[in-house]
């Protein structure tokens, strides 16, 4: 498969599934393990550009296939909008939901650059966030949204003036 770009061979086991085999077989800690139901959405990544439960996926079915996960998002040692939205809107507390957040606020993003809270939020309903910081997190996104229409039409607009406040 490959992996954020690169090509990857591994022999594995046929029951591995891809978190793991991301986790534990290619050091790719960024994506997280949090259930052993499919509930949580903290390991969600990209496969073929759609994002999925990787707890859900066998390694063997990503096989000749494309996977990126949130290690990807950074680039060339810029932080991806959403990332920035993240840190500039306090969208994460103890960071645990944070990677599949981002992967599916991503993803979002590159279908949908406008969003509504209500979009945000459906968005992100697949996934649970123990720290009950889900203000944050859609004010987040909107973050990212805002800052990249803001680079899209006009360098001088200023994204950051929207909403940074700490959640209700
Ligand atoms: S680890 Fe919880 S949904 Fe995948
Ligand atoms: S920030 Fe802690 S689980 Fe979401």
């Amino acid at each position: 498969m490959t992996v954020n770009g690169e090509e990857v061979t591994r022999e594995i086991e046929g029951r591995l599934l891809l978190i793991h085999f991301l986790r534990d077989h290619l050091g790719l800690t960024g994506t997280h393990w949090g259930c052993d139901t499919s509930n949580c959405g903290t390991c969600v990544v990209w496969l073929d550009g759609e994002p999925v439960k990787s707890c859900t996926v066998l390694a063997a079915m990503a096989g000749g296939h494309e996977v990126r996960t949130v290690e990807d998002l950074e680039q060339d040692g810029k932080l991806d909008p959403v990332q920035q939205g993240f840190m500039e809107c306090h969208g994460l507390q103890c960071g645990f939901c944070t990677p599949g957040m981002m992967m599916t606020a991503r993803a979002l993003l590159d279908r949908n650059p406008d969003p509504s809270a209500q979009e945000i939020r459906e968005a992100i309903s697949g996934q649970i966030c123990r720290c009950t910081g889900y203000a944050t997190i859609v004010r987040s996104v909107q973050w990212a949204a805002a800052h990249e229409a803001g680079s899209r039409t006009d360098e001088t607009d200023s994204p950051e003036t929207v909403a940074t406040g700490t959640a209700s």
